[in-house]
């Protein structure tokens, strides 16, 4: 037994790695050129990413049909495991044509570098519309997650991947860090204990608030922005990160908080994808996870607390991690403090809440949103990022 064992055993029990070793590497490189080459998009890229440090585990590839439906269907893998979200990887229809079973397939990146290779075991069409309907429970292509599965191929490409080697994130070198690490860290920390916090937006006073309440409880927190692809409209993660930054030197303590990223990209699947996100944790060896108000929500596709229901529908011996659930958070104008409708006696118009929407507007316009919403250095920043922004598209 080593002697820190894993507080928390990753989804399904091993750590899956399948970063090629030097040896791989060298058969693939030596190969390279002899194989057929399919070329993955950003998402698809950042979810080759994912499988091979271990943060999809237990996937060690793209899926094929008997998981891919299994999950369409019931929100499990073949083996019955928990799993909400299918992983895939289509491609056009001629793509799959020109591609044998049960060969090698040569991954290149959105910029045409070779990344990984695919062994490619099965072919298979699926129903776009089922899938809309049964993940993202809408098949209006208004909704961003539903848009990119109508938007890509018609036949997914499955079977076991390895990437070519673990480059450091180009934009957040030192954020970056793996399941295998932060597990080791955590150990290192002594933190028996410890809440993931997943997010795709600029810091404000009620994620503040249920952060430092699940705080309270556990002993240590896993701050972990989604960096990877996100619908056009939302905050870029450069910005957010500064934000989290500034937020963790002023008001945190340094000792109880990590800060890294999740290269991950958003789907917006709401409840489905809390579910996900709070699988992706526990791998990344995290206890707990915190779910509010329509987590990973887009529009009104989904109710406020679905996210927080659909953790009914499993054991919570199955999933492993423990969710915090929280109550929509805002500032209350009576009590002068954060709150919930669990610890507060205001009347809705005696609190402070702003849409995403209000704030980007604010923010563009140059003015702060309230200091009840957004401490005012995160707002500054905001303010800032968003007139660069501005001044480059009208340049
Ligand atoms: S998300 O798409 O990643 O869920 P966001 O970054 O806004 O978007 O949310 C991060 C986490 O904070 C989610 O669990 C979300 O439910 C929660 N959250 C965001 N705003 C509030 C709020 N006002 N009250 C309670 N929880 C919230």
């Amino acid at each position: 037994m080593s002697k820190h064992p894993d507080r928390i055993a990753p989804h399904g029990g091993q750590l899956v790695n399948r970063i090629a070793t030097a040896e791989q590497r060298s058969l693939f490189l030596e190969k390279a050129d002899f194989l057929p080459r399919v070329s993955l998009d950003e998402r698809a890229t950042s979810d080759l990413v994912m499988i091979a440090i271990g943060a999809f585990s237990p996937l060690i590839g793209f899926m094929e049909q008997a998981d891919y439906d299994s999950v369409v269907d019931t929100m499990r893998l073949a083996n019955g495991l928990p799993w909400s979200i299918p992983i895939t990887l289509s491609v056009e229809e001629s793509v799959a044509a020109s591609l044998k079973e049960d060969s090698l397939v040569r991954l290149d990146g959105p910029n045409g570098d070779f990344i990984g290779v695919l062994e490619l075991t099965q072919k298979y069409r699926y129903d776009k519309q089922r899938e809309a309907v049964n993940v993202y429970r809408t098949d209006e292509d208004k909704h961003p997650g539903v848009k990119v599965v109508y938007d890509q191929g018609d036949i997914n490409l499955a079977g076991p991947v390895w990437l070519l080697q673990r480059d450091r994130h180009p934009q957040f070198p030192d954020y970056q860090i793996d399941p295998a690490q932060s597990r080791a860290l955590f150990q290192a920390k002594g933190w028996k204990t410890v809440v993931g916090f997943q997010t795709r937006n600029p810091i404000h006073r009620a994620h503040e608030y249920i952060i430092k309440c699940a705080l309270e409880i556990v002993d240590g927190l896993f701050l972990h922005p989604l960096v990877g692809v996100t619908k056009s409209d939302d905050i870029p993660a450069d910005v957010r990160m500064r934000c989290y930054e500034i937020m963790i030197h002023n008001y945190f303590p340094q000792n109880r908080v990590i800060l890294a990223i999740n290269p991950a990209a958003m789907r917006y699947a709401g409840p489905r994808e809390a579910i996900f996100h709070a699988m992706v944790r526990k791998n990344y060896g995290c206890t707990h996870f915190i779910v509010g108000r329509d987590h990973a929500g887009v529009g009104d596709y989904y109710g406020t607390y679905d996210a927080q229901h659909i953790f009914d529908e499993f054991e919570p011996s199955e999933l492993g991690i423990v969710p915090l659930k929280f109550e929509h958070a805002f500032y209350c104008e009576i009590t002068e403090t954060m709150a919930t409708s669990k610890t507060s006696p205001s009347r809705p118009d005696q609190r402070i809440h702003l849409s995403g929407t209000k704030v980007r507007e604010l923010l563009r316009q140059g003015q702060m949103p309230p200091p009840q919403f957004s401490r005012p250095l995160v707002a500054a920043e905001l303010i800032k990022a968003m007139q660069t922004v501005c001044t480059l598209t009208t340049e």
